[in-house]
């Protein structure tokens, strides 16, 4: 396990640049995977390490970022400042200016990571300040790794001894630099004093016109301060995003690991091709996934839960031993034991309390629904509380919007509703209550009583026969009236 870092530590963030290979109007590190925005997960791994300070670089469409860092840092409980960067200039200068909101005299150890690396996770970084922290302690330590397809990545120049002499971005490599395979992760550990007086003697010149952080490796050899290099065998950890057949590729392979924690956390995941689930998402063991479940957000699933096939859900709390078909549903609660679905919608406020019932093609919004009361079928709740042990027919409807405003219906414990029974908003009907099918509740329902529509039905004989003659249906009904002989046909409504 990992250790806490001897030094007082800093974390730079970079997410200065525009992202122009994302071809996008959300600037790159605002884009989500696994349910964090890329710049989340590079706060969350920084966090965890437990810094003095976090700075995120910011440029373009800084608004927009800022707005994330800031709720970052209310999620965190922790502050993080940012610092902007007006031009783009490089990567040597976006740390100039996260410099600037350190204090002058910081010192101590500098990490400096991009907003674009997402699988990047605390561990990694507290090995590397480990390794940094080494005697005889180097200038900077650089993360890399060995990737097949090196291309688009600064690659990791060392001599015949193995020692780090720099790194050579691909746009100024020499064919011989091109074939190397180490590559910079994008990922260092500074001594603070050093990174500062080496930014002061990086110049542009090379094939982009930038000052690039790369140069400060070889500008330290120069100031003949050692150099070190931690070598990761997981290339995936510090895999880049720069467009989004890249991002696809880290969603799945950050997917697919979550999926691993859980499984081994005693997770039943029958499909783990056809599953996702957010990094933020917590499961209880002896939980079931069928196949085609997305989970996000701060999902929840209890101990012995099914969830699945086919259910989309977003920061939903699911009771112990609850059963999930083919559900979509956001911000609700399913209770203990309870059951939905096949087929239910569950908007935010849906709170079911144990061993309820929401059944096939039922909707829910801002409702509670007390302990074993059963909404089976056809439904549309809205706006309600439902007391315990209840049951709603099919087919009923809460009419909770007046057209302008949005009213609440108040439901008892142990009554038993009619189907099509239409609750119209706001109104409250008793404990005990009896509803015959097709009420519209108007008035309040006191306890024990029934309540029912009494529009009359009205039957008109053999209206088919006369006004829809030829039909299937005439036929058929001509059919049935001569074998019942209830009527004889007569000549003029015989066709
Ligand atoms: C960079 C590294 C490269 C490394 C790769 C790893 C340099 C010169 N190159 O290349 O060696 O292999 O990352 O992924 O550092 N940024 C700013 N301001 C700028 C420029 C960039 O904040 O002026 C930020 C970007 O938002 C991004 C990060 O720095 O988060 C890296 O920039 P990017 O353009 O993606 O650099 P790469 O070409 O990937
Ligand atoms: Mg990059």
């Amino acid at each position: 396990m990992s250790q806490a870092p001897a030094l007082p530590t800093a974390v730079i963030i970079l997410a200065a640049g525009l992202g122009t290979r994302m071809k996008s109007s959300t600037p790159k590190m605002l884009h989500e995977i696994c349910g964090r925005s890329m710049l989340s997960h590079a706060v969350h791994a920084a966090a965890g390490v437990s810094p003095e300070h976090i700075v995120v670089v910011m440029g373009h469409q800084r608004d927009r970022v800022k707005e994330a860092v800031t709720n970052l840092a209310t999620k965190l409980g922790r502050p993080i400042e940012t610092a902007v960067q007006e031009e783009q200039n490089g990567t040597g200068h976006a740390v100039q200016c996260g410099l600037t909101a350190l204090p002058d005299d910081f010192a101590g150890t500098i990490l400096v990571t991009t907003s674009d690396v997402p699988m990047l996770d605390t561990d990694t970084l507290i090995d590397l300040v480990n390794v940094h922290d080494q005697h005889p302690r180097p200038a900077v330590t650089v993360l890399t790794t060995t990737v097949p397809d090196p291309t688009g990545y600064g690659r990791i120049v060392r001599n015949p001894n193995g020692e780090v002499l720099s790194i050579v971005e691909q746009a100024d490599a020499d064919p011989n630099e091109l074939a190397i395979q180490e590559i910079n992760s994008g990922v260092y550990a500074f001594d603070a004093k050093m990174l500062r007086h080496s930014l002061q003697l990086l110049d542009t010149d090379n094939e982009q016109g930038e000052l690039y952080l790369t140069d400060v490796v070889a500008i330290a050899r120069k100031l003949d301060r050692p150099v070190r290099a931690h070598r990761l065998d997981d290339a995936f950890v510090v895999a880049g995003v720069n467009n989004r057949l890249q991002m696809a590729e880290v969603a799945a392979e950050m997917n697919r690991r979550i999926l691993k924690h859980w499984m081994k956390e005693g997770a039943t995941i029958i499909d783990p091709r056809n599953t996702w689930i957010d990094v933020d998402v917590t499961m209880e063991r002896d939980v079931t996934i069928l196949p085609g479940c997305q989970l996000h957000g701060d999902t929840y699933v209890s101990e012995g839960a099914i969830v699945g096939p086919d259910c989309s859900l977003t920061n939903v709390h699911i009771g112990k031993n609850a059963e999930v078909i083919r559900a979509h549903g956001s911000d609700a609660v399913i209770g203990e034991s309870a059951s939905v679905g096949p087929w239910a919608y569950l908007r935010p406020g849906t709170a079911l309390g144990p061993e309820t019932k929401m059944g096939t093609f039922t909707e829910m919004k801002n409702a509670t629904v007390g302990r074993g009361t059963k909404v089976p079928h056809l439904t549309y709740v809205g706006d309600a509380t439902i007391g315990e042990y209840s049951n709603i027919g099919a087919a009923s409807v809460f009419v909770n919007y007046d057209g302008v405003n949005k009213h609440h219906t108040t439901i008892g414990s142990h009554v038993r509703m009619g189907s099509d029974t239409m609750y119209v908003a706001p109104v409250t009907v008793g404990d005990g209550v009896y509803s015959g099918a097709g009420t519209v509740i108007r008035r309040d329902v006191p306890a024990g009583a029934l309540t029912y529509s009494d529009a009359p039905q009205r039957i008109v004989e053999e209206w088919v026969l006369q006004n829809r003659p030829d039909t299937d249906a005439a036929e058929a009904a001509k059919e049935a009236l001569k074998k019942t002989k209830n009527k004889p046909i007569t000549p003029e409504n015989e066709s």
